[in-house]
């Protein structure tokens, strides 16, 4: 059974790296330092997200997300720069729903290439009922 957030198109992805991401090279790739990736972190998941540049590149819609971790944001549906920060503690339940989606949703789209420093390890998505942990179940 197929789980949720799948990309229409199948993506290959890379095993996640585990490399510790330091804020300072985070902010880099944001989409406006040649030579840089363009990475969007979401609970100190750090998702490579450069082959979208037109989205999160300067002037795409979701660029306020860019080079940095913006899950307080993501967790509200806000594109507000002042919401784009990385404390979620502030998230009511919906909240916190709503950005654990975005990190299923970035987890089956995009690399992850680390953790963002000073950041605890999410853990992996508990299976739904109905929906087992293995590959081959149907
Ligand atoms: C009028 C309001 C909005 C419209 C019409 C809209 C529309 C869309 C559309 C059409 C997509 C592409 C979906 C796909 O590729 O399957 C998308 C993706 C997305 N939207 Fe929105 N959106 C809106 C508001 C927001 C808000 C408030 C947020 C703030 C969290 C948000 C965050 C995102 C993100 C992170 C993606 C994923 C982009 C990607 O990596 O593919 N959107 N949106």
């Amino acid at each position: 059974m197929a789980g949720k957030f799948e990309p229409k198109e199948p993506v290959n992805l890379d095993p996640p790296k585990d490399d510790i991401i330091t804020k300072e090279h985070l902010s880099k790739c944001d989409g406006t330092h040649e030579g840089y990736p363009i990475y969007v972190a979401i609970k100190g998941t750090v998702f490579d997200v450069t082959q979208k540049r037109d989205t999160y590149g300067p002037g795409g819609s979701y660029h306020i997300f860019s080079g940095k971790d913006a899950s307080h944001g993501l967790g509200k549906s806000s594109l507000k720069p002042e919401d784009a920060h990385a404390d979620y503690s502030k998230l009511d339940e919906s909240g916190m729903e709503t950005l654990n989606n975005w990190h299923t949703f970035f987890s089956k789209r995009y690399n992850i290439m680390g953790r963002l420093e000073g950041s605890s390890p999410v853990e992996a998505d508990p299976p739904k009922p109905g929906e087992g942990s293995s590959e081959n179940a149907s």
